[in-house]
């Protein structure tokens, strides 16, 4: 895949969360959103869980607002795009490829604190990780790389879909996302999220005047955290919707899917 393909000719400027939780947040969130309130909600909700057992290098991720290390497996047209946010943002990148030498122009655009490779790479090398691969994929990523991303964020933003997938992609889709992609994903602090809106909306965010809101499922209240942080620095307003049994209800297909929705809107629709 050569990430030109996707983006010659267009313009860049150089440089930019198991159950009972579910509940209390979305009532929580069932008016106007904010960062800080998306946070202290979300903290409210998980106060129940045991977060000093969690890795310590995800404590020191979510307590500091220091750049993340971030890397990315499949840097294509959506990858590629909030990459790119993200390196604006601050963010340390590790773009991946098959065919690394592809992303050149990719990591020249991303700026120094980018840098290119294989996948395995990506995965030893993120706090964080962004899975960003046809669906039909996702058992080969996490049969090779999920013993590399053990205790790790991990953002899954894959859709299943027939036509490109074949028939596992009809399987995850009666499964619900959230559900199928911890199938193929052991052992991960897996996160449904950027999975339900479009590159260019990616590329031209943020939006103005009122920002498109990004849905975010997660069982993990740390994971959660660190994605609406992420999610914010994207230009976008994070919408949390509840455990990975509710990813699939933004999923390709649904009412919220790639339209553009604002956060109250999001919310709205998804009865949050
Ligand atoms: N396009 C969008 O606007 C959008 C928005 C939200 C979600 N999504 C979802 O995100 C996923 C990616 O979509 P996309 O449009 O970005 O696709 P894409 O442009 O084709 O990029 C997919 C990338 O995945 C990599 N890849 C494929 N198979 C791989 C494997 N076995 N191991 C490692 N890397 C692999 C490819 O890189 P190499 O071939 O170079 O290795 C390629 O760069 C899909 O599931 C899609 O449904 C897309």
């Amino acid at each position: 895949m050569c990430w030109r393909r996707y983006w010659h000719g267009i313009h860049l400027e150089p440089s930019k969360w198991s159950v009972a939780w579910e509940e209390t947040l979305a009532e929580s969130y069932n008016k106007q959103i904010t960062r800080k309130n998306f946070l202290q909600g979300a903290g409210a909700a998980f106060a129940g869980l045991a977060t000093g057992q969690l890795p310590a290098v995800s404590q020191a991720i979510i307590n500091s607002q220091e750049p993340l290390r971030i890397g990315i497996i499949g840097s294509g047209r959506i990858g590629g795009a909030v990459g790119l946010k993200w390196a604006e943002a601050g963010h340390h990148i590790f773009f991946s490829s098959r065919h690394p030498e592809e992303l050149t122009d990719l990591v020249a655009s991303a700026g120094e604190h980018a840098q290119a490779g294989l996948p395995d790479a990506a995965a030893r090398f993120g706090d964080v990780i962004l899975i960003a691969v046809p669906y039909a994929a996702l058992p080969q990523v996490g049969r090779d790389y999920s013993s590399l991303m053990q205790g790790k964020i991990v953002i899954d933003c894959g859709n299943p879909r027939a036509d490109r997938d074949g028939p596992m992609a009809d399987a995850a889709i009666a499964l619900g996302t959230g559900v199928a992609s911890a199938n193929f994903l052991p052992g991960v602090r897996l996160v449904r999220s950027f999975s339900c809106v479009s590159w260019i909306q990616v590329q031209q965010a943020p939006r103005s005047p009122e920002r498109i809101g990004i849905p975010i499922a997660a069982d993990d209240e740390e994971a959660a955290r660190v994605t609406a942080r992420l999610v914010e620095d994207t230009g976008f307003d994070p919408v949390f919707v509840g455990g990975l049994e509710r990813a699939r209800e933004f999923d390709r297909g649904t009412p919220v899917y790639v339209r553009g929705m604002s956060a109250a809107e999001l919310r709205e629709t998804l009865g949050l």
